[in-house]
C-alpha cells in the first residue's frame, strides 16, 4: 500500500547539545542564524539535545546548569520563545521512541562511516558508549518527528543531515510510504565555519585547550577585545577581492567573522577594508564584536539569575513540541505495525 505524497509545510528544526560553553562559532554558525530564520515565514523549532549530550559523561549538576545556560544563550541571541518552539529534548519522550525505530532502520555500515563518530570515538571505540554510535539515528528522529524540511547547521553536521535523509528514504521505501520528508541541511552565510583565533586551519571550539583560540559568549568586552588584538594574522594588508584571501586562512577567518557579525557579504567588507593593515582592521573588528556580543553576555547573565524563568519557558516549549510530535509518532507506529489504542 502506498500513500499519496503529502505536501510538507516548510518547517525549521535544529538542535544544540548542552555540553557546556558557547563560542562565537556557535553564535555565528548556529544561534544567530536560528534567530534570523524566525522572520522568514516558517515555523521554527529549536531543541537543547540533552539526550545527545549524555553520549559522553556529563556530571548531573553540570548538565542542569549547561542546559539552562544554553537556553539563556538561545534567548539572548534573539531566539524568541513566543515565535519559536524552544525546549529540551528529554521533556519530549517521543524523540526516544522514534529514535528506537530509526535504530532499526539505520545500518551499522552507515554509522561507521560518520566522521564525527570516528573523531570522537577514535582508537578507543570499544570503550565508547553505544549511544555515541547510535546518536545520528536519534538526531534523525529529532528532525523527522516534526516533519522538518530545513535544518540550519554548521558544516560539521552536514553528514548527519544526509544520514537523516537516508533514514527517511529507507523507512519510506521499506514501508511503502512517503510519510517522512527529506530534510535539507541549510549551510549558508560567511561563517559556517568559524576558525580558531590561533590557527586558521582549526575550527573554533569550546574544547580547544587555549582559551585565546576562541571568543566565549560569556566573555566580557575586555576579554573580547584582547583576544582579537592577539589573534594570529599575517603581515600583508587586506586584499580588496575574495581571491586574495585564498591562501590566508587567518585573514579570511577574521574577515568572515566581521562580515557575519555585520550582516554583510565578504565582498562588501573587502570593498571597505581592502588595503588596510591588521593594525587598523583589528580594532574595527574588536569594536564590532563588543557591540554585538556584550549585550548577549549581559542578557545571559541576567537569565542565569532566574532559572525558574528559563525552566518555565522550556516546559511550555516542550508542551508545544509534543502537540506536533505526538501525531507523527502515532502514525509512525501504525505504519510499522504496532498495535496501540
Ligand atoms: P557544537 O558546539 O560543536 O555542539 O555545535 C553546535 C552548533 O554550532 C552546530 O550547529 C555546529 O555546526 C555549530 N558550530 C560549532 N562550532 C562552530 C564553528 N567554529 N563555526 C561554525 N559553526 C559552529
Ligand atoms: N548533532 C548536533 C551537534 O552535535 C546536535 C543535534 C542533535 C542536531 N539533533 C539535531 C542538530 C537535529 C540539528 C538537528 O551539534
Amino acid at each position: 500500500m502506498t500513500e499519496a505524497a503529502p505536501q510538507f509545510t516548510p518547517r525549521v528544526f535544529s538542535g544544540i547539545q548542552p555540553s557546556g560553553g558557547l563560542t562565537l562559532g556557535n553564535y555565528l554558525g548556529a544561534l544567530k542564524r536560528f534567530a534570523d530564520a524566525q522572520d522568514q515565514g516558517m515555523e521554527t523549532i529549536y531543541c537543547m539535545v540533552d539526550m545527545h549530550a549524555i553520549t559522553v559523561w556529563q556530571d548531573p549538576d553540570a548538565l542542569r546548569r549547561q542546559t539552562r545556560e544554553l537556553a539563556a544563550g538561545f534567548i539572548a541571541s534573539g531566539v524568541d520563545p513566543e515565535k519559536s518552539i524552544l525546549y529540551n529534548q528529554s521533556q519530549v519522550g517521543e524523540h526516544a521512541q522514534l529514535g528506537w525505530i530509526f535504530n532499526c532502520v539505520a545500518r551499522m555500515g552507515w554509522m561507521q562511516r560518520m566522521t564525527q563518530w570516528k573523531d570522537k570515538a577514535g582508537k578507543n571505540s570499544q570503550n565508547a558508549s553505544l549511544g555515541l554510535f547510535a546518536y545520528p539515528a536519534l538526531m534523525a528522529a529529532d528532525i523527522l518527528l516534526y516533519h522538518a524540511t530545513h535544518v540550519p547547521v554548521g558544516e560539521d553536521q552536514k553528514q548527519h543531515v544526509e544520514l537523516t535523509r537516508d533514514i527517511a528514504i529507507k523507512f519510506n521505501h521499506d514501508y511503502g510510504t512517503e510519510f517522512f520528508p527529506l530534510p535539507e541541511p541549510v549551510i549558508e552565510g560567511a561563517a559556517t565555519r568559524v576558525m580558531s583565533l590561533r590557527d586558521g586551519t582549526k575550527k573554533m571550539s569550546k574544547s580547544d585547550p587555549s582559551d585565546m583560540s576562541r571568543i566565549n559568549l560569556t566573555d566580557d568586552a575586555d576579554a573580547i577585545a584582547n583576544k582579537i588584538r592577539k589573534a594570529r594574522t599575517d603581515p600583508e594588508a587586506l586584499p580588496s577581492e575574495t581571491e586574495g584571501l585564498k591562501e590566508r586562512a587567518e585573514a579570511r577567518n577574521l574577515v568572515n567573522i566581521y562580515a557575519a557579525l555585520n550582516d554583510q557579504t565578504v565582498e562588501q567588507v573587502l570593498a571597505d577594508v581592502g588595503g588596510k593593515q591588521f593594525s587598523e582592521f583589528k580594532p574595527m573588528l574588536a569594536d564590532l564584536a563588543v557591540a554585538k556580543l556584550s549585550p548577549i553576555s549581559t542578557e545571559m547573565a541576567r537569565l542565569m539569575e532566574a532559572p525558574e524563568e528559563i525552566d518555565s519557558i522550556l516546559t511550555r516549549g516542550a508542551d508545544r513540541a509534543r502537540e506536533i510530535a505526538q501525531p507523527v509518532l502515532k502514525r509512525t507506529l501504525e505504519i510499522v505495525g504496532m498495535v496501540h489504542g
